[in-house]
């Protein structure tokens, strides 16, 4: 939190929460203290950031129901566009409510390589508006821009998106208020070069007299929380195999979703140590594999291992990730009636964080 502040302090910028990395609420009184408020993925984040925070109240979504509208108007303060239909269709309402309108770019400048299913930038990615379908003469009310195009990463990728940015959208950013960076900033990370994010941010602000927002969530509680399971039995098939009390598919779900190797306490790669074990949850699915790994002593039933950084996108997954409401369940009769036996609201997503 320190280390966002002084980014804040040094440059005026504002830093806000993208609670769909972390959206434990319990900590918000604390975040609430060193940044500027939260941003959301759509109605249920941003009803948590106005209960919990109580700060400023961004919100993006790829598209909004109308009858989440007047809701999503009367808590948010920046209500942010992914198209110009989206903006024909609620922007009266929103600057009505004296709230501020942003339109989302695709400035088309992929920084990542390899990782198109989380590049928003790739090909036919429905993220922004691209350049080919900007409508500059539809621009009206609309107070600032808004890109999201990296996912943990420094800041020299952020210097050749903002070329890329001003290049393409440079002479509408001198009518904006305000332009948001969006999120995937890895500012704690340790390799971080902070001098080169505020000269970003000062560019911004010094050529175009534009507040800047930033909304990273990684960034937040990078390298937090741990998760603690236990091994239930070992046993081979080719190599050793243990099996975990949890289970990547339901309780990191974003190991096996974007994939990736969670850190645990004390291990190495498989081979780097003498025992190398295939870790893999209780559940039915054969990919319920969380990965190989290596350690110093053979694994027993009832051994504790400690899976690290599991604070950012773990938890989430493991409620409703963004936020997004759980689909009703319905029993249709054979006389084809149809009676929905049970919905899901806010307090479901809400019960499941803390
Ligand atoms: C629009 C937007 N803002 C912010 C973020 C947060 O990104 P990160 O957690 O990588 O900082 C995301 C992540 O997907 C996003 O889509």
């Amino acid at each position: 939190m320190k280390i966002l502040n002084g980014v804040m302090k040094r440059t005026g910028c504002k830093i806000v929460l993208a609670q769909k990395a972390f959206s434990m609420y319990t900590m918000y009184p604390l975040i609430g203290q060193y940044l500027s408020g939260t941003t959301a993925s759509g109605l249920f984040e941003a009803r948590l950031g106005y209960e919990e925070m109580g700060k400023e109240n961004h919100i993006f979504a790829p598209a909004y129901r109308e009858e989440e509208m007047d809701e999503i108007v009367s808590i948010c303060d920046h209500i942010i566009f992914n198209s110009f239909s989206q903006l024909e269709k609620f922007k009266d309402k929103v600057l009505k409510a004296g709230k501020k309108v942003g339109l989302r770019i695709n400035p088309e400048c992929s920084t990542q390589v390899g990782h198109a299913i989380y590049d928003p930038c790739s090909p036919g990615s429905r993220f922004g508006v691209t350049l080919e379908n900007f409508r500059p003469d539809e621009l009206d009310g609309v107070s600032g821009l808004h890109f999201h195009t990296l996912c943990e990463q420094n800041s020299d990728d952020l210097a050749t998106t903002l070329a890329a940015v001003e290049e393409k959208f440079g002479p509408w950013l001198s009518q904006m208020e305000w332009i948001n960076f969006g999120g995937g900033h890895h500012i704690t990370r340790e390799d971080y070069d902070i001098p080169l994010l505020e000269s970003c941010i000062k560019r911004m602000q010094e050529k175009y007299g534009l507040e800047v927002y930033l909304e990273p969530g990684e960034a937040v509680a990078l390298n937090a929380g741990y998760l603690v399971t236990t091994v239930l039995d070992t046993h081979k098939n080719g190599m050793d195999i243990a099996i975990l009390d949890t289970s990547a598919s339901c309780h990191m779900p974003d190991v096996l979703e974007m994939p990736y190797r969670p850190p645990l306490l004390g291990s190495g790669m498989p081979g780097e140590k003498p025992y190398t074990y295939r870790l893999g949850g209780q559940t039915c699915l054969t990919g319920d594999v969380i990965g190989d790994y290596s350690f110093d002593q053979p694994l027993k039933s009832g051994d504790r291992l400690i899976f690290g950084d599991m604070a950012i996108y773990t938890m989430v997954k493991n409620t409703t990730f963004n936020g997004m409401p759980l689909p009703a369940i319905a029993i249709q009769d054979k006389n084809g009636d149809c009676r929905i036996v049970r919905e899901f609201g806010y307090q479901d997503f809400k019960m499941r964080l803390a």
